[in-house]
């Protein structure tokens, strides 16, 4: 057995990025330089799995598994430690240095050989495109109004009529299993070997790397019987639910945003008119994969499927994916054409990019969908309206988002604030006392009480302080904040514990919290540990957080006062001079710390 040496090792574990290597497993949300998601290696219901970038470290708060890119492969893989080595060298292309036998060389040379098949096809197609049997192609790109850059950048062909490729192949010495392995020739009962694709207009489908791994064919004769597009069909190098269509070429891009289109025609369309940033789902539901590709390589996608229905129904599927992975998704909403190709045709990229910017979000969306059930003249069917998208809006986590869409409501569809404001305070007392929420708060009225995200972060990141930088906050929480002004359960739970040991034993709080079998607590923490809070001087953090905290109280016995004051029938003078005092203390105090 050939020993693989440490520079080797280096080399592999350098060209496979750990957040690359885990996303193909699991859904990771950013959070600052850190990622998280739910572990693989045990059942959990909130994340407690971290994965550092920095580091390149993982990490489960839960099963505490942790390790580099070669554990977290070999566990998850089932694989010895040497394989998960010869896995990734595979992912990253990097070959190794053994002529073994194995199965997984085998594997590897058949593979090899089949990406080599797929980059002559493409060349060979597209340079056949030029050639004058292809006048019926030519003609069609014309009609299509494709540009020569546009066939070039796509790598755009023509393909065989009987059984050219096939002969072609042969002539470079490629072996007739490695040839059927691609699927673009197929043997017939009587043993005669026949191009795939015959008579169409070639598309070749390349991975985020720009190797050919497929191809797409579109028909050219206006046959009915035939079937618009015919695709290659899985094999080793391809797999159609993980790659898209053009990302070679919008990964490129410097725009944030990628579009995301149903057809090859529609982004090559757009592609040639300016948009460098599409790719294609090629027609099939949106894949979980597909959606992480995506969350990769942009900030924002914009979903711009065909204006028919069945586009609606796989824009719902799609948003929901996307929007499950942390992605922000919008959709595009196109009149007048039913396909993305056929409006830049029809109306050119200045009015095309005018629907890139007023994409809607997915709350928007649902709400169009609503609407579009109902006759908002009838006031039956307004109040049904009004009750199906308080359902949509209460599940909006964001207060100040939630305001803006209960305000562009109002407005578009004639409806009270006040109404809507009722409704969604109505349905989120409802549904937040279902929801399993990742800590319960520490109050258990009746009612149960909603916590701002702003408050949640506030005193997580006082918690992250006391484990990070036990020295320099200690002092100045403990003496300003108390065990009261914690909100979240678990964050009381943590300061309670520091509170009651001893200075040196709460300065290992980490380890504590460690011995604590308690799930949420738990994850509670690795969130906590793997958010970047930005702070750039703890010093000025502890300020201004104590800062924080002290100006609520102020705040809080202002009103407390205003109150007391407004029913003085019961007090005496003296005490309505002594609480004018105080407020006027406190007004001149709050001023001061604005
Ligand atoms: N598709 C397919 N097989 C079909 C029809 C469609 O694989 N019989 C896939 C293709 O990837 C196609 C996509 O679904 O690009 C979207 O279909 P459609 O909108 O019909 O195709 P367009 O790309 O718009 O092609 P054209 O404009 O040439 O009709
Ligand atoms: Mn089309």
């Amino acid at each position: 057995m050939v020993q693989y040496t440490d520079e080797l090792k280096e080399e592999i574990r350098s060209a496979n990025d750990i957040v690359d290597v885990i996303s193909q497993y699991v859904t990771l949300k950013r959070s600052g330089r850190n990622f998280f998601g739910l572990c693989p290696f045990h059942k959990e219901k909130s994340p407690s799995f971290s994965v550092s970038a920095d580091r390149q470290y993982f990490h489960c708060f839960g099963c505490h598994k942790g390790g580099d890119v070669f554990t977290f492969v070999s566990e998850i893989e089932r694989i010895s430690f040497r394989e998960s080595l010869e896995f990734l060298a595979e992912r990253a292309r990097i070959s190794l240095p053994t002529v073994e036998n194995s199965e997984f060389n085998k594997t590897q040379y058949l593979k090899d050989r089949m990406y080599k098949i797929n980059a002559e096809t493409a060349i060979f197609y597209h340079e056949r495109l030029y050639k004058p049997l292809a006048k019926i192609a030519q003609d069609y790109v014309k009609q299509r109004k494709l540009d020569n850059n546009t066939l070039k950048a796509f790598k755009i062909g023509y393909s065989g009529e009987y059984n050219e490729l096939y002969k072609m192949l042969k002539a470079k010495g490629f072996k007739d299993e490695e040839i059927l392995a691609t699927g673009l020739v197929n043997k017939t009962e009587k043993g005669e070997y026949i191009d795939r694709f015959r008579k169409r207009l070639m598309f070749p489908i390349m991975d985020v790397s720009g190797r050919v791994i497929a191809f797409g064919g579109r028909k050219l004769e206006n046959n009915e019987k035939m079937a618009k597009y015919i695709n290659s069909n899985e094999n080793l190098v391809y797999s159609k639910k993980k790659h898209l269509f053009a990302l070679n070429l919008a990964k490129q891009s410097d725009s944030k945003k990628i579009i995301l289109v149903e057809g090859y025609m529609d982004a090559i369309s757009l592609y040639q008119r300016g948009f460098n940033n599409v790719v294609a789902s090629l027609g099939t539901a949106l894949t979980e994969e597909q959606g992480r590709l995506l969350r990769k390589y942009s900030e924002q996608v914009i979903l711009s499927y065909d204006s028919d229905g069945a586009g609606q129904e796989a824009i719902m599927r799609g948003l929901s994916i996307l929007e499950n992975q942390g992605c922000d998704a919008r959709v595009l909403q196109m009149e007048g054409a039913k396909d993305p190709d056929e409006f830049v045709i029809k109306y050119g990229s200045g009015r095309f990019n005018l629907l890139v910017e007023n994409a809607i979000s997915l709350v928007e969306f649902k709400i169009k969908m609503i609407k579009s059930k109902y006759n908002l003249e009838n006031a039956n069917d307004k109040i049904r309206f009004l009750k199906e998208i308080t359902k949509v809006i209460s599940n909006v986590d964001n207060k100040i988002e939630r305001e803006i869409y209960i305000d562009k409501v109002a407005e578009s569809y004639n409806i009270s604030k006040e109404a809507i404001y009722a409704e969604v305070n109505k349905e989120s007392y409802n549904s937040k006392a279902n929801e399993k929420t990742l800590v319960k708060p520490a109050v258990k009225q009746e009612k149960v009480i909603e916590i701002s995200p702003a408050i949640i972060k506030r005193e997580n990141m006082i918690i992250y302080l006391l484990i990070n930088h036990f020295r320099e906050s200690y002092e100045a929480i403990v003496t300003n904040i108390t065990l009261d002004d914690f909100k979240l359960e678990a964050n009381k739970f943590i300061f309670e514990k520091i509170l009651e040991s001893p200075a040196e034993e709460s300065e290992k709080i980490l380890q504590t919290i460690a011995n604590i079998e308690d799930q949420e607590i738990q994850s509670h923490v690795s969130e906590i540990l793997v958010t970047d809070y930005e702070i750039s001087s703890i010093e000025k953090c502890i300020e201004d957080v104590v800062n924080i905290y002290n100006k609520e109280r102020l705040t809080n016995r202002k009103f407390e006062i205003i109150k007391e004051l407004e029913n003085s029938s019961n007090l005496t003078k003296e005490e309505i001079a002594k609480l004018e005092q105080e407020l006027s203390e406190i007004i001149i105090e709050l001023a001061k710390r604005k």
